[in-house]
């Protein structure tokens, strides 16, 4: 059963892999939803499904990479549900390219969705959530913004670059009772990985490989993720700000050896 009382959260990229799985959890710790994605039937399905779930849900189609839109956006969120109290911005993407490949378009792409994408959404978010008294924003990274990977200069540029934002903005804002915490995910199952190992001459293999990489011998799967961003949202994490937390099965704790 949901209230006017019960906290309103703005998840972007939510009809994705990690999103929707942050939308789910979310809606069961008693958040109304706010999903923020590009235009299209994932994003509605999404929306109706918690609908039926009895979960008040608005879906806005908005591209992240669009300063006005994101206002607008943040505007329509406010003016439907009276403000909102979390931000989690997981829309993002990723290509594998050696930097000779790496077009302008990919480049000034994958920094206007990942990294530009967050900061136009933080920006529209930290005046309305002072309005609330406070609120938590928990922006996805990526462990490649922890350790070098070849071919995802653009990619771990923008990811580094999300790091440092949330790191600054949480001390700009701790006095106003904003939380700002920055999670990385490891390898995590969904379809920004997958369409990698589409461009792998064997995307079967390239699969098992990118498995048997991890510690844990196997990818994260989305909810895996998505309950530790649920946690940074909840009152539990009330002294978590500034943080970074890693969700990797073990990747950036480990190395390769001669002996292993
Ligand atoms: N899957 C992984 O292994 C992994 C690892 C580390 C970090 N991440 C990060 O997690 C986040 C979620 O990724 P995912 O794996 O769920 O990928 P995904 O491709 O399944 O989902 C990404 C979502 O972002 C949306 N999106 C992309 N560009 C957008 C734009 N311009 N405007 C609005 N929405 C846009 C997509 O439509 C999609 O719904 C991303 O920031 C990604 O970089 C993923």
């Amino acid at each position: 059963m949901s209230t006017d009382n019960d906290p309103v959260a703005v998840v972007t990229g939510a009809a994705g892999g990690i999103g929707a799985a942050v939308v789910r959890c979310l809606a069961r710790d008693g958040f109304r939803l706010a999903l923020v994605d590009r235009p299209g039937p994932a994003l509605d399905a999404l929306a109706a499904e918690l609908e039926s779930a009895g979960r008040p849900t608005l879906a806005v189609a908005a591209d992240v990479r669009d300063p006005a839109a994101t206002e607008a956006a943040a505007e329509r969120v406010t003016a439907h549900f009276g403000g909102f109290d979390a931000l989690v911005t997981c829309a993002g993407i990723g290509r594998i390219d050696p930097i000779g490949e790496t077009t302008d378009e990919v480049w000034t792409d994958t920094l206007a969705t990942n990294l530009t994408g967050t900061f136009w959404w933080c920006r529209s978010a930290v005046p309305r959530l002072k309005a609330r008294g406070g609120g938590v924003i928990v922006a996805v990274s990526s462990t490649t913004a922890l350790v070098g990977l070849p071919g995802r200069t653009a990619y771990a540029a923008a990811k580094a670059g999300v790091l440092g934002l949330a790191r600054t903005l949480a001390v700009e804002c701790a006095a106003d009772r904003i939380r700002v915490v920055a999670v990385c995910p490891g390898a995590t199952r969904t379809d920004l990985v997958r369409q990698g190992y589409a461009r792998a001459a064997d995307p079967a293999a390239a699969e098992r490989a990118h498995a048997a990489l991890q510690p844990i011998g196997r990818l994260s799967e989305p909810d895996e993720i998505a309950e530790t961003i649920a946690f940074a949202c909840s009152p539990r994490a009330a002294t978590i700000t500034g943080a970074t937390l890693v969700v990797d099965g073990g990747y950036t704790a480990g190395g390769t050896s001669w002996n292993t």
